[in-house]
């Protein structure tokens, strides 16, 4: 039977995805601070180890830090580290989505992928997958809206009108910024299925444009997305970190899932993430292409 009052903070889990860097890492800080388990993910070595040793320097007494290491442009790896994570605990109280990015070109993964596709959506829509048993699980000891499953979308995803269903990896057509704004549109109609899904389930789902932020994002992308973000002011990770906090904690954003936020308040996505039947689609069509892996 579910519980009136949340567990306390040390016995409260948040997988943190790209925890190795920038907006994820500044909020696996955070969430240390307030004493939860945080099992952070990362992908490049040196920044992983970096930022374990950073988020346990904060760590309130009674946290507890884990981190893992994946390539989430590789479904199997994305897998493997579930897997991990379902070593570590058994119920997982909020799951933040925020591993990704721009690239600065097309790059087929092993699996034969486009990774900006695959690590920005591909990889949210199995982890959560994966992760929904351990989800399901601390939502049955919690009141209900105050298990969380929160995405990193952005504002690019209005410069993308639709998804591009006959060719959804942009296999034949690439453009590494069209990919991106693609990738993170997908982010948003995940969110919106996902909410759909578990109506009555006390799991609620949000998504969340961070602003443009100072972080290693741009590194990642070609020269034009590189000096846009150098001719322009970001802000630091710290602040859309306090807001994905808010997202996972505040009372309030417990009932009525599939929202959308920014800066410690709602905002409206673009009218082709509120497309209830390409959501539903985007769904399918992400089962199909994860069903054709094995
Ligand atoms: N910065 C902005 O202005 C901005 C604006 C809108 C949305 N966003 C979104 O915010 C999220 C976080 O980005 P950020 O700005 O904090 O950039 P960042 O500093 O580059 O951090 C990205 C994080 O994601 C991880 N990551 C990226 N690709 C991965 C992959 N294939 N497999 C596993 N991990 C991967 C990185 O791991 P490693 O560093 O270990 O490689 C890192 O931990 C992204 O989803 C991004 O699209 C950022």
């Amino acid at each position: 039977m579910p519980q009136t009052t949340p567990p306390p903070a040390s016995a409260r889990t948040v997988v943190i995805t790209g925890a190795s860097s920038g907006i994820g890492k500044a909020s696996a800080e955070a969430f240390a601070r307030m004493g939860w388990h945080v099992i952070g993910t990362g992908r490049t070595p040196e920044r992983c180890a970096d930022a374990e040793e950073d988020i346990r320097a904060v760590a309130a007494p009674g946290a507890r830090v884990d981190f893992l290491r994946g390539d989430f442009s590789e479904m199997a790896e994305v897998k493997r580290v579930a897997g991990e994570i379902a070593g570590l605990t058994d119920q997982v109280h909020v799951l933040v989505n925020n591993a990704g990015g721009v690239r600065d070109g097309l790059y087929r993964t092993s699996e034969g992928l486009e990774a900006t596709f695959a690590a920005n959506h591909l990889a949210a829509f199995l982890l959560t997958r994966e992760l929904m048993p351990l989800l399901e699980r601390a939502a049955q000891d919690s009141p209900a809206g105050t298990v969380r499953v929160i995405a990193v979308s952005s504002s690019a995803h209005m410069a993308c009108p639709a998804m591009n269903w006959d060719d959804l990896m942009m296999l034949d057509d690439f453009a590494a910024n069209t990919a991106y704004c693609h990738a993170k549109l997908a982010n948003l109609l995940f969110t919106r299925e996902l909410d759909r899904r578990l109506a009555g389930s006390g799991i609620a789902t949000h998504a969340m444009h961070p602003g443009r932020v100072g972080t290693n994002f741009a590194s990642h992308g070609d020269e034009a997305m590189q000096s846009y973000m150098a001719a322009n002011a970001c802000i630091p990770p710290e602040s859309p970190a306090r807001t994905i906090v808010w997202m996972a904690t505040a009372p309030e954003l417990g009932c009525g899932g599939g929202r959308y936020f920014h800066d410690l308040a709602e905002t409206e996505p673009a009218p082709q993430a509120r497309d209830d039947e390409a959501a539903e689609r985007l769904w399918a069509e992400s089962e199909r292409i994860l069903a054709a892996l094995g």
